[in-house]
């Protein structure tokens, strides 16, 4: 019976077959522990002389690290060891012995080794975990809007105008058409399926032609989009706080085994509860001058100053309207301060910096040209975004989330580009 190995509990005192790769070995003439790891879980395969045929003791001393093996024997618990299974094996078959010494050994790599090697790392054991928490993260974010009565909108890839500003396009030649540049988020089409189903988000690869070289910037990574009808500033920050939760939750219950993998101290993680730190733009200035920051009053937070003011707390942090000069052209201007922007990002707490960016949306015609025209953006590109404003307009906001800074956060890693398969880099396009 072929059998994965998450399953190995089930077939404690059993026969089984697992199939996979050998990620480690230890031992020598007498005895040998094979670490078998088959994507699913890891498994402790036992070769010891007398007990195991001899055509397995002559396989496990030849075996080298990453060749792939079908292994069977009886199962049972590892004796010290919890929740690790062990195998004492009784038949294994090479599938293939590696034709060269496996590049990623135990030794310290450095990064740029490692990444020249992604298509290898992929199978290192925290490069496992953390795509796992990814998929946890995936998960549970489908599973808070089908509960939530959000639908799922796939926006387009290829669009014909930016949606975050002009500077950070990637710009591909389009037939006659001219450029058609490689889409920042799918926000302003999410805009366009509210008006037909309410509540709606997307989910998928977006690109950003950005010469920034920090831990949190990829080029291609991808986005959460969510947008609500009838739902304004504070609700939207209602709907971010529990879909947080949610997938912090899931996280902890499916990923125990992954987190601890990645040394992840836990403890911050089960403080992610609602209600979140919320702060306003003008009140985290202050705080961070006092820490010494000599960020101006009506600044954007640069990433120093996300780090700096994230350290402080194990919450994660909204931080309330920002100047609206520093933020999109699509945004709400508070009406109590015609300066600032009905906006939020919430700041992932232990250093981590933005996670999420959202806002109430400008519904009024007229402003909104206003608005796109101080923007210098063209009124002809956006001529259909306008219409919104034109046919049944109503109050409106959403958020975009970054898939690969929350994971980051909640996998404990310092650099983004471990959590994402393949990232893109502005010096980085192989594997
Ligand atoms: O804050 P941003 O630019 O917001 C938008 O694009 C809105 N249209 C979203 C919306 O309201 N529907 O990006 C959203 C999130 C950020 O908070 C951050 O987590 C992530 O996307 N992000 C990046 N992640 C990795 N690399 C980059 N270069 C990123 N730029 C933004
Ligand atoms: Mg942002």
């Amino acid at each position: 019976m072929i059998i994965r190995i998450e399953d190995a509990e089930k077939y404690d005192g059993k026969e089984a077959t697992v199939q996979g790769w050998m990620y480690n070995k230890r031992g020598s003439g007498k005895i040998y522990f094979l670490q078998l790891r088959d994507g699913s879980g890891m498994l402790q395969g036992v070769a010891a002389d007398g007990e195991a045929p001899d055509e397995v003791m002559k396989i496990a001393e030849e075996l080298t690290m990453e060749s792939s093996v079908r292994a069977t024997g009886p199962i049972s618990k590892h004796p010290k060891w919890e929740g690790v299974y062990e195998m004492q094996i009784k038949k294994i078959e090479v599938i293939q012995m590696c034709k060269d010494e496996f590049p990623i050994s135990k030794k310290e790599h450095g990064p740029d080794f490692l990444l020249d090697n992604r298509h290898l790392w992929l199978r290192s054991k925290k490069q496992w975990a953390i795509q796992r928490i990814r998929n946890t993260v995936i998960n549970a974010t489908y599973e808070y809007f089908a509960n939530e009565g959000f639908i799922k909108i796939d926006s387009p890839i290829l669009t014909p105008s930016a949606c975050e500003g002009t500077t950070e396009l990637f710009e591909v030649p389009y037939f006659d058409e001219g450029n058609a540049y490689l889409t920042q988020s799918g926000q302003l089409y999410l805009e366009a399926a509210i008006m037909s189903h309410g509540r709606v988000f997307d989910f998928g690869p977006v690109f950003r032609a950005e010469k920034s070289k920090t831990r949190r910037h990829l080029t291609e990574f991808w986005m959460m989009d969510a947008e609500a009808a009838f739902v304004e500033h504070d609700e939207n920050l209602k709907i971010q706080e529990e879909l947080i939760c949610h997938i912090v939750n899931k996280c902890l219950e499916i990923n125990k085994l992954e987190l601890k993998a990645l040394e992840r101290d836990i403890e911050p993680l089960k403080k992610v509860k609602a209600p979140f730190i919320r702060k306003t733009h003008a009140e985290v200035i202050e705080e961070l001058r006092d820490m010494g920051s000599d960020i101006g009053e009506m600044d954007d937070l640069g990433a120093d100053d996300e780090t700096m003011l994230t350290e402080k707390y194990d919450k994660p942090i909204f931080v309330e309207k920002y100047p609206s000069a520093v933020k999109a052209f699509y945004m709400k201007r508070d009406p109590e301060d015609e300066t600032r922007a009905l906006c939020a990002d919430l700041l992932a707490p232990e250093g981590y910096g933005e996670i999420i960016g959202g806002s109430q949306r400008e519904d009024d015609y007229d402003v909104l040209m206003e608005r796109i025209k101080e923007h210098n953006l063209d009124p002809k590109v956006f001529e259909w975004y306008l219409d919104l404003r034109k046919y049944g307009s109503v109050p409106h906001s959403g958020f975009g989330y970054g898939l690969e800074r929350i994971v980051g956060w909640i996998s404990g890693v310092h650099h983004i580009r471990e959590t994402i398969p393949f990232p893109r880099m502005i010096n980085r396009l192989t594997p």
